[in-house]
């Protein structure tokens, strides 16, 4: 079990009122911002250097960066399981510094990288509920936010199974169900693709546009940078715990950065090197590149 679950177990009575007003669809997303933000872990390692961000309500931003370049430090910040030693974090404004992070967690759902430090009950149906009901949520309201997270993803048929049976790319799904059906106004999701087939990274993918769509704000941290280029508006670069880059996907990944992002072992998408080497401009995607390919000819 995770410590924000953990403590969301042992608050949840106390916070009801609060948190069950926060769940819904009236609640509203905030702007984040990160204010010169380090982190260094207590064993001396530092995964972030003042790390500055506005991300405003309604955002869609990936984070990209190799092994080790701090993005899911950088996630676990935003849902308070960790606080940083330098900088603040804001919502809204506010520094969020003595929030507990229960009451974080209700407004920012952290899907983790491993699904298995998340996922601690023996049925897909009652892992999903736990959030939601942690807010308050109990009777038909519980069961339609439970079943509609599993279909979000696609385990409807799962729902009686025991997560710990499923392979691993199903408990990912299982874990971004669990933060879906908490309907939290901002999502981070660590790394949700990884291990999906075709048909996963597309139920991924119509989960994150799905939630642009209705206004919440979505940080998903990736290695795959066809996902994120297709997927997402904004593109941050983490390296060694800095942000190296930060802008649109024909931005990030333009050929005039192909230097900085080969210096953090990144390859820009396939369309866009395609772009790049047939002298087409920035084309991260494909649409651009075959827009790209029908003005030239
Ligand atoms: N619990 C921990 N204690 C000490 N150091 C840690 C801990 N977790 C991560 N680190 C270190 O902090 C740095 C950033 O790690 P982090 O997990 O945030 O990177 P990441 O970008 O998410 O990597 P990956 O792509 O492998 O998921 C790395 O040097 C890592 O070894
Ligand atoms: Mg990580």
């Amino acid at each position: 079990m995770s410590a924000a679950r953990g403590s969301a177990s042992t608050q949840a009575d106390a916070r009801v009122p609060a948190t069950a007003r926060a769940l819904g669809e009236g609640r509203a997303v905030p702007g984040i911002r990160l204010d010169e933000v380090g982190f260094v872990y207590p064993d001396g390692t530092r995964a972030l250097r003042s790390v500055s961000l506005e991300i405003p309500p309604g955002s869609g931003v990936a984070i990209v960066g190799e092994n080790g370049s701090g993005k899911s430090t950088l996630l676990r910040h935003l849902d308070g399981l960790l606080r940083p030693t330098e900088g603040r974090i804001l919502l809204d404004g506010r520094d969020v510094r003595r929030d507990p992070v229960e009451t974080l967690a209700a407004t920012v759902g952290l899907a983790f990288q491993d699904p298995d430090l998340q996922i601690f009950a023996e049925r897909v149906d009652d892992e999903v509920a736990f959030g939601p009901r942690n807010l308050g949520l109990s009777g038909e309201p519980l069961a339609t936010a439970v079943r509609e997270a599993l279909q979000a993803v696609g385990l409807e048929r799962a729902e009686a199974a025991n997560p710990f049976n499923l392979g691993y790319s199903r408990r990912k799904l299982v874990a971004l169900a669990s933060i879906l059906a908490m309907r939290v106004p901002v999502l981070a999701l660590d790394e949700p693709t990884t291990g999906q087939d075709g048909p996963g990274l597309a139920r991924v993918v119509a989960v994150v546009r799905s939630a642009l769509a209705e206004g919440r704000t979505v940080i998903a941290t990736s290695h795959d940078m066809r996902f994120v280029a297709e997927t997402f508006p904004r593109i941050v670069v983490l390296r060694g715990g800095r942000v190296i880059a930060d802008g649109s996907p024909a931005q990030v990944f333009a050929p005039a950065n192909g230097d900085l992002l080969r210096s953090t072992h990144l390859e820009p998408p396939a369309a866009a090197r395609v772009g790049a080497a047939f002298g087409l401009g920035s084309t991260p995607t494909e649409e651009s590149l075959l827009a790209a390919l029908r003005e030239r000819a």
